[in-house]
């Protein structure tokens, strides 16, 4: 083994209790200015607490019931770095519990997805229902078996807290935890908005996801999905490409603009939103509604301005992305999540979504656009993963200890529920996710 394999294997696997002193200070505040300090991306310290403090303390996306639409189906995921079973009961109800047999450890589930009767552990056979309540120990008497009043235990450790918001499943380690809609606060609209252009109100993770991994910290993926400074930078290339090709290349209407000049001004429309409890919200309308109701899918559009209204349309249509702290993102037709692996590793999950009764030729169409940018050989989210490895690697230059997140905190302005609105190109989105970061890691300051 490699001493480079050696330091990795010990910023991975090192999760011991840290002192308090090694979150504190790290992200400072006044009116005037919004930074953030180099260690909150690097430091493996910070990175355990967060494990602690954020992902084992408030609301983590686990899955959408599309997934697992019929009794038996589950899914494996993580909240934080526990693995965890997501999986539909015979009634119909969710369940969600730590993947990890209680007698000696072992991860019952490996497969991502599937459909079973029970859960059985590869390991010595115990056998658990699809709540995790222990069915069965094998040769519990024999050879060497347990006593009698062996105290056996309930099963796998259920998560305490799970709710359910428009199909989309979250769960808590808190039992004590708000609830889901309260910590959802102003987000909740941009999921309404995104399932509401659905006829029956719904969504379906129908297609396999893109999964990658990038060398970089988690924040940078959720701090990027609602950067609307970036895009004309990072994604100059595809910019470019867009100008010289439009549709021809399958752009399906989603980054309109033509020309760089025009495509600058689309870009920079529209508000961004900080808001309570770590989430980050874009918001620029469409200002061509007229093309989608007089265009090939013209029912479809009425029917969503017979029902919502034309500004709705116009929200739901333009650009609409949301960061919801701390792992789950949407933009366009698809939901993402990021998975903290290691200070300096992340995966990153793209599920696209249909709409559920649209027409067969949008939602197909919305899936070849996404392949174009976000797929494995799309434009865009190879530029974004590039940028996310850059930062790491530049934040070696330790010499520099801050990061400036204070792009447009003279122009925000807050509303009566404590969020803060701003201009297109704000950091506005970023800020929420540090601030909610700085409240759950230092919980008495
Ligand atoms: Fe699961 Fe032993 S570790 S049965
Ligand atoms: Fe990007």
């Amino acid at each position: 083994m490699t001493q480079h394999q050696c330091q990795e294997e010990k910023v991975w696997f090192a999760r011991t209790e840290q002192p308090s002193a090694a979150t504190e200070g790290l992200v400072l505040k006044s009116p005037k200015t919004f930074r953030v300090h180099t260690r909150a991306y690097t430091d493996p310290a910070v990175f355990n607490a967060e494990m602690d403090r954020i992902f084992n303390k408030t609301w983590v996306f686990v899955a959408h019931e599309s997934q697992i639409p019929h009794p038996g189906d589950f899914q494996t995921s993580y909240m934080g770095q526990q693995p965890i079973i997501v999986s539909r009961g015979l009634e119909g109800e969710v369940h969600v519990m730590v993947n990890r047999c209680v007698h000696r450890g072992a991860v019952i589930c490996r497969e991502h997805r599937g459909n079973v009767t029970d859960f059985n552990c590869p390991y010595h056979g115990w056998v658990y229902g699809l709540d995790g309540s222990l069915l069965a120990m094998s040769e519990r008497r024999e050879a060497g078996g347990y006593a009698d009043d062996f105290d056996a235990p309930k099963g796998l450790h259920r998560v305490p807290r799970v709710e359910v918001y428009r199909g989309f499943v979250f769960a808590c380690f808190d039992p004590e935890v708000k609830p889901l809609l309260e910590h959802l606060g102003r987000a909740k609209t941009v999921i309404d908005r995104k399932l509401d252009m659905s006829p029956v109100g719904q969504i379906e993770f129908v297609s396999r996801p893109y999964v990658g991994r990038y060398q970089g910290n988690w924040k940078f993926q959720a701090e990027n999905i609602v950067d609307e400074y970036h895009f004309m930078h990072t994604h100059k290339g595809f910019v470019q490409l867009q100008a010289k090709y439009g549709q021809t290349t399958g752009d399906f209407d989603v980054h309109k603009g033509g020309s760089v000049k025009a495509m600058r001004k689309v870009r920079f429309a529209g508000v961004t939103w900080d808001c309570v409890n770590g989430h980050g919200l874009v918001e620029t309308p469409s200002g061509e509604i007229d093309s989608y109701l007089g265009g090939e899918y013209k029912e479809f559009f009425q029917g969503i301005v017979d029902t919502h209204g034309g500004e709705m349309l116009a929200s739901m249509t333009g650009k609409l992305s949301a960061a919801i702290f701390p792992n789950m993102g949407l933009i366009h037709n698809q939901v993402r999540v990021w998975r903290p692996i290691a200070p300096d590793m992340t995966e990153v999950t793209i599920y696209p979504y249909e709409l559920k009764g649209a027409p067969a030729g949008y939602n197909e169409g919305m899936l070849r656009s996404q392949e174009r940018f976000y797929g494995p050989a799309g434009h865009g989210q190879a530029d974004d993963v590039e940028i996310f490895a850059r930062n790491q690697q530049g934040l070696a230059g330790s010499a520099v200890e801050w990061l400036i997140l204070e792009r447009g905190v003279d122009t925000d302005t807050q509303d009566a529920d404590g969020n803060y609105k701003g201009l297109t190109t704000s950091e506005a989105p970023q800020r929420a996710l540090w601030r909610e970061w700085d409240r759950l890691m230092n919980p008495k300051a």
